[in-house]
């Protein structure tokens, strides 16, 4: 994959991967990670597609530039990546945070949608309890608690017993998530807590989504994403047994397959 750098209003390094040719595909990483996440499901994906893998701005090698930062601000950041790449259709395909960013991107920018990929993430906002979580969590990170918050975050997003039989690939996420800065984690936790709820855009969605559902999830679980999933009117749905919130690593191979059908489908 070759590497770019452009400039956005709140990133002056805005830095994205691109390979392949052919239709436009976005990967999205969530948090605490970066699009390092994603290069072996973008690599597989470059023999038919554009692959674009963006380390959204506070993350890998993008820089933020703003604090309190949202998450349309970062749906722009991606727009200028299109822009700069000259993308006028893509398919977005976003993990969790990455989600929740690309379904901003949709609302602020429909027609360069051709289809939304939702990898276990959800359309709806934080519920209260959601937010005093990560208010708690805020405050930890803030007093110098970041490898314990990452220690004790990083394990759960697996399966229970995909985490003990892989223990290093575990501690691969651990290494990842410690190199986001405080500061990157704080502003994506506000940014989280303040997104509003978007499940109202699903019913009158003109593109297809894509829900992947992780059955031992525990940050999207099961009953969350079934409830959404019928919302739009084409989805496609698939939901992974024995898997977390990490399907890209816990299920690599179901997950290009799936990934390469709704794009195909998209296009
Ligand atoms: C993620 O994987 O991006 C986060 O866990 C999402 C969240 O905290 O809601």
């Amino acid at each position: 994959m070759r590497s770019y750098t452009i400039q956005s209003a709140i990133s002056s390094n805005l830095h994205f991967r691109k390979s392949g040719e052919g239709p436009v595909v976005m990967l999205l990483h969530g948090f605490p990670s970066n699009g390092q996440l994603w290069e072996d499901t973008g690599n597989r994906l470059s023999s038919r597609f554009t692959v674009i893998i963006p380390d959204i701005p506070g993350s890998g090698s993008s820089t933020l530039d703003k604090e309190d930062v949202s998450l349309e601000d970062m749906a722009h950041a991606l727009k200028e990546i299109c822009v700069s790449a000259g993308i006028e259709k893509l398919v977005v395909v976003g993990h969790s945070m990455g989600g929740y960013i690309s379904l901003a991107f949709h609302e602020l920018f429909p027609d360069l949608v051709a289809g939304l990929s939702l990898v276990h993430s959800s359309a709806s906002a934080d519920n209260d309890e959601k937010k005093e979580t990560r208010r708690k969590s805020i405050r930890l990170i803030e007093n110098g608690g970041k490898r314990p918050f990452v220690e004790q975050m990083i394990p759960a997003l697996f399966d229970e017993g995909f985490a003990r039989e892989n223990p290093g690939l575990v501690k691969r996420q651990i290494a990842e998530g410690m190199q986001l800065s405080e500061r990157s984690m704080v502003a994506f936790y506000k940014a989280m807590i303040n997104r509003p709820d978007r499940t109202s855009n699903l019913p009158g969605a003109t593109i297809p989504v894509q829900w992947i559902i992780g059955e031992s999830d525990k940050v999207i679980p099961v009953s969350t994403a079934m409830e959404q999933c019928q919302l739009a009117s084409v989805n496609f749905v698939s939901v992974y047994q024995n898997t977390g919130h990490m399907s890209m690593l816990e299920k690599p191979d179901t997950l290009y397959g799936d990934l390469e059908k709704f794009i195909e489908h998209c296009f």
